[in-house]
């Protein structure tokens, strides 16, 4: 087992697979965290790219309160927005009302394998997410990891990748139930931008091939068959199963993901079931992405994410119920 712990902290580092995913014990993410315990599970995100933790009954201000001790929490999300009391606080539900202050409440269909955000410029550095009614069975989340996605693609591939550009954009999937009103919220929230298709990873200078399958909509500098054929052959190559993870919750379970290395999968067979499911996320406000030859990714439309400033965080973990 590589040992990925800096500090003589108490947590324990359990890996999943060969690539992605370890599960973490020893450790009450309630509390605040020790300097000790942060650089341990900061090291080991970055080298298993997801983690778990079970047994976490987090309240809304102590899931503010761990996200904000790895970094600065965005609004709950660029188009749909969050609530006034907890700013920073997604709600994932099975039948997602987009509790949006740019629309009236509509619903969010579910979306396929994705980086969270990179139709932004600055897409989240990592997401952490809890799981507050979690069905018995069914609602697994998958998560793929894209650095060892890129280290499998042949020599010429790899260098290649390394010289191309990927338009991301944010758009109203087609076909959903409610679509009308979920367009009329997306109206005030376009958001695109010009990736590396290889971004150099900020933190461990690791190549992560940086497919988001759900806004990833072309590749410049091909011609449009070209672009289509690479992406279809690049999405079915980031999601081979020895690159991913797959996650049973259970109640009170927390996933906390570096959202510059991984895409991930929301479950669809919830719908296939009467089991309810409630989730809520809070991202961490990420860097502009940097390709392997230096440049940086440029905006199409959109504002740059900005953090949710700490004044705005206006409940203590003690005064809040839910
Ligand atoms: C997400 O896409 O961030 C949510 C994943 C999930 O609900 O399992």
């Amino acid at each position: 087992m590589i040992n990925t712990k800096q500090t003589d902290s108490t947590i324990v580092v359990e890996p999943m697979t060969v690539h992605t995913g370890a599960e973490i014990k020893g450790i009450d993410l309630r509390e605040p965290l020790t300097a000790a315990e942060i650089a341990d599970i900061t090291a080991a995100l970055l080298k298993w790219k997801v983690l778990f933790f079970r047994n976490q009954p987090l309240n809304h201000a102590q899931h503010v309160q761990l996200a904000r001790q790895f970094g600065e929490p965005t609004p709950a999300h660029v188009v749909f927005g969050g609530d006034d009391t907890y700013p920073e606080i997604y709600s994932i539900a099975k039948f997602r009302a987009a509790n949006s202050k740019r629309g009236t409440a509509s619903i969010r269909p579910w979306t396929g394998w994705h980086t969270d955000i990179t139709a932004a410029i600055n897409p989240p550095a990592a997401s952490i997410l809890r799981g507050e009614t979690v069905p018995p069975y069914g609602g697994d989340t998958q998560w793929t990891n894209l650095v060892a996605a890129y280290h499998a693609l042949s020599p010429a591939m790899r260098a290649f990748a390394d010289t191309l550009r990927a338009v991301h954009r944010y758009d109203a999937p087609t076909g959903a139930a409610a679509a009308k009103e979920y367009d009329e919220t997306l109206k005030g929230g376009t958001f695109a931008a010009e990736h590396p298709l290889v971004r150099v990873h900020p933190e461990t200078g690791e190549r992560v091939l940086y497919v988001s399958p759900s806004f990833l909509k072309s590749l410049s500098d091909v011609t449009l068959q070209e672009s289509h054929h690479l992406i279809q052959m690049l999405w079915e190559h980031i999601v081979r199963p020895e690159f991913t993870v797959r996650f049973r919750w259970t109640a009170d379970c927390v996933a906390f993901w570096d959202n510059r290395s991984t895409a991930h999968l929301a479950p669809r067979d919830i719908f296939d079931s009467d089991f309810d499911r409630q989730f809520y996320r809070v991202t961490l406000n990420g860097d502009i992405p940097v390709g392997v030859d230096g440049r940086p990714s440029t905006v199409i439309e959109g504002d740059p994410i900005e953090p949710v400033p700490v004044s705005l965080t206006n409940k203590k973990p003690s005064e809040s119920n839910v």
